[in-house]
């Protein structure tokens, strides 16, 4: 290795180590003057000598690359969220729910982070992609921002490669500092410290992330037995050996007391910390155990997010006002004195429907408190009505839409009023919005504004007219605020939305009652729009989760010939009918039953063996209980076999197995 070539790599461990034991363990180790001189020396050697520059080198980080738009990656394993708890007796609940599956678990306790969760990729120790959560299957790639940030190492102390997943933010500090440097330049102040995190994170131009000083803290594995790992507490240590910052706070437990003790005790001391964090979120350690609970659609079961109180505000009622959704129902909107309330600046919040003004007594004019948690939409707590003066107003419910002016109406028992003009331009914008929406065609470029301007300028009046935007492009680029890169860029995320798989666009329709859930059973168990235009009543209501409702709802939006026609029009439009995700067809001997698999597999993997089961609509587990409906076992099978013949659950050979899987 040539002298230079020392140097650098001198340099690059000096640079690294002071970086890791500042921004990871909160301890200079050398002055800012000698990490400046370091740092100029690296920089000009790469500069003299580009060859020798590494990918990794610390100079990266301090931004410079540009990129025109954000790639869209694509999850391996789903980012999940996690289930929210507001009390202490939820929390039980939750306890309680894992008893009832024959689980004691201990548990690890941590700080939920106020920012953005990122998932990061290394290859070989060396980072390779950062990406956001974005719906959790499909995010963005921020790569480039997520290089600036010192506290994320650009080179593990392992050669690994790895997926970590945790959470971007600011810290409360530095949010104040950007925010006396934006006042001086008459610039509007960043709202809190989330908000700024996701903008910084959100910019094309890394050297604007760079100067926004973000930090991290990384919490979860999401492949941990490729690292032999056994438990959560033993992933957290895994990955805060590997050079990752991991927060110092995280307690394992031993039962629920001492998980009620922690929210206490971080409830009361949160203010302290240096960051923001808007709960505790609770996971069982042994992952085996997590791996029994499982998950629901859109959550693990083995861990929960309690959310802290939300903070509550008082201002003025100033007026009630109604909006039309896309299913014609009528709500009204509290119109505030403007508050700022958890950081942000709230001046509507729902009301629901008129009941709901009712029961709170709500008149224009009161002094009402408003209360908002983190994401939570602000809501209206109750009226002080100690404040009255007496020239408040009484509210009066609406009896014409007040879009359109036809006369309202209630659907059957409902409380809701609704409007029945299919006509109506509100639910019709608010149907194009909902369409193109992330749940639904994921249309990026396609929100509210720019539907509500399209609409009004005549270029779309209904969801077909999306894919005909093409050929308005240069009436659209002549349109005020629309450059040709924005126009450019819709275009092209209309073109690929063309691309979903059947259940978004099945979401996408507005169907009643069929959320993205119900539209991906559905899609997942009919694949084709075909087979589910003829299908009937009865077939649709077998479904699991699909009951009488949904089943009715279904079919009669398919009988309507209004629909028909547009479902053969975005066929021609080329857009996919077909479900693209795993195929499972329900068999009533897998349906919804719990399998284990045991012991040595000949005939099939244990992957092959559950991706099988799966695709039949059963589920499997690692560990044998009362709940286990079957299990499968291979040569040599050890306890979870005799635990089986104990409770006298079902047991089938892999012969037998095979003979099933072949049968079908
Ligand atoms: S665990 C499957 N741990 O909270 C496990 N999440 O509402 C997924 N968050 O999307 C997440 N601090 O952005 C986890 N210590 C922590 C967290 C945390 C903050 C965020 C994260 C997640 C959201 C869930």
């Amino acid at each position: 290795m040539s002298d230079v070539e020392l140097r650098i790599e001198e340099l690059t461990k000096i640079l690294n180590d002071a970086n890791y034991s500042y921004y990871v363990n909160a301890n200079s180790i050398i002055t800012d003057q000698e990490y400046d001189k370091y740092m100029r020396e690296l920089e000009e050697l790469e500069e003299k000598y580009p060859s020798y520059a590494k990918e990794a080198s610390p100079t990266k980080r301090v931004g410079g690359e540009v990129i025109d738009s954000f790639k869209k990656v694509y999850h391996e394993k789903p980012m999940l969220s996690l289930s929210d708890v507001f009390s202490e007796s939820e929390v039980i609940s939750f306890h309680d729910r894992i008893i009832k599956e024959g689980i004691c678990p201990k548990y690890v306790c941590e700080l939920k982070i106020d920012g953005l969760s990122v998932s990061l990729l290394y290859k070989n120790g060396l980072l390779v992609r950062g990406a956001t959560r974005g719906d959790g299957v499909v995010g963005e790639d921020i790569t480039h921002n997520v290089k600036t940030i010192k506290s994320i190492p650009l080179k593990l102390n392992q050669p690994v490669d790895i997926e970590v997943r945790g959470e971007i933010f600011m810290n409360k500090k530095t949010l104040e500092e950007i925010n006396v440097e934006r006042i001086k330049n008459h610039e509007k102040p960043l709202q809190n410290t989330r908000n700024a995190a996701v903008g910084s994170i959100r910019q094309l131009d890394s050297r604007i992330a760079a100067k926004r000083n973000l930090d991290s803290f990384i919490y979860h594995l999401p492949n941990p037995e490729d690292y032999g790992i056994k438990t959560h507490i033993e992933a957290l240590e895994f990955m805060k050996k590997l050079g990752f910052k991991v927060n110092p706070n995280n307690r394992l437990v031993n039962d629920i007391h001492e998980v009620l003790d922690f929210i206490v005790e971080k409830t009361d001391t949160r203010n302290q910390l240096l960051y923001d964090i808007d709960g505790i979120v609770i996971k069982v350690n042994d992952l085996i155990q997590q791996s029994d609970l499982g998950y629901t659609a859109k959550y693990p079961k083995w861990a929960t997010a309690y959310k802290f109180p939300a903070e509550e505000v008082l201002t003025k009622l100033t007026d009630i006002i109604f909006t039309v959704g896309r299913t014609g129902q009528i709500t009204p909107n509290a119109v505030l004195d403007p508050v700022i309330v958890m950081g942000s600046t709230i001046s509507r919040a729902t009301l629901h429907n008129e009941d709901y003004v009712k029961v709170k007594d709500l008149r224009i004019g009161d002094t009402v408190s408003i209360r908002k948690a983190g994401d939570v939409i602000p809501e209206v707590v109750e009226v002080k009505k100690e404040r009255r003066t007496g020239l408040e107003k009484e509210f009066v419910m609406i009896d014409k839409c007040p879009i359109c002016d036809s006369v309202l109406a209630k659907k059957g028992e409902q409380v809701d009023y609704f409007c029945v003009n299919d006509h109506c331009s509100s639910r019709k914008i608010e149907g194009l919005i909902h369409f193109a929406s992330r749940d639904a065609m994921n249309i990026e470029g396609l929100g509210e504004k720019i539907i509500e301007d399209f609409f009004n300028f005549g270029f779309i009046k209904e969801v077909s007219d999306i894919y005909l935007l093409q050929s308005h492009r240069e009436d659209l680029t002549r349109l005020e605020g629309y450059g040709e890169k924005s126009i450019t860029n819709l275009i092209d995320a209309i073109e690929k939305s063309k691309e979903n798989s059947l259940e978004k666009l099945l979401f996408g329709l507005g169907i009643s009652h069929v959320g993205s859930k119900t539209a991906k059973v559905i899609a997942s168990h009919f694949h084709t729009i075909d087979c589910l235009m003829h299908v009937g009543f009865e077939e649709l209501n077998s479904i699991r989760d699909i009951g009488d409702v949904i089943a009715k709802s279904v079919v009669s939006y398919f009988q309507d010939e209004k629909n028909i026609c547009l479902i053969q029009r975005l066929k021609e439009f080329g857009l996919n009918m077909e479900y693209l995700g795993k195929k499972i067809v329900q068999h009533p001997f897998f349906s919804g039953k719990t399998f284990v698999l045991t012991g040595s597999l000949n005939m099939y993997t244990r992957d092959e063996g559950k991706a099988l089961i799966e695709s039949f609509g059963g589920k499997t587990v690692e560990s044998v209980s009362k709940k286990t409906d079957c299990v499968i076992v291979g040569e040599n099978p050890g306890g979870k076999y005799d635990k089986a013949v104990n409770l006298g659950i079902k047991i089938l050979t892999e012969k037998e197995f095979k003979e099933m899987i072949d049968s079908i």
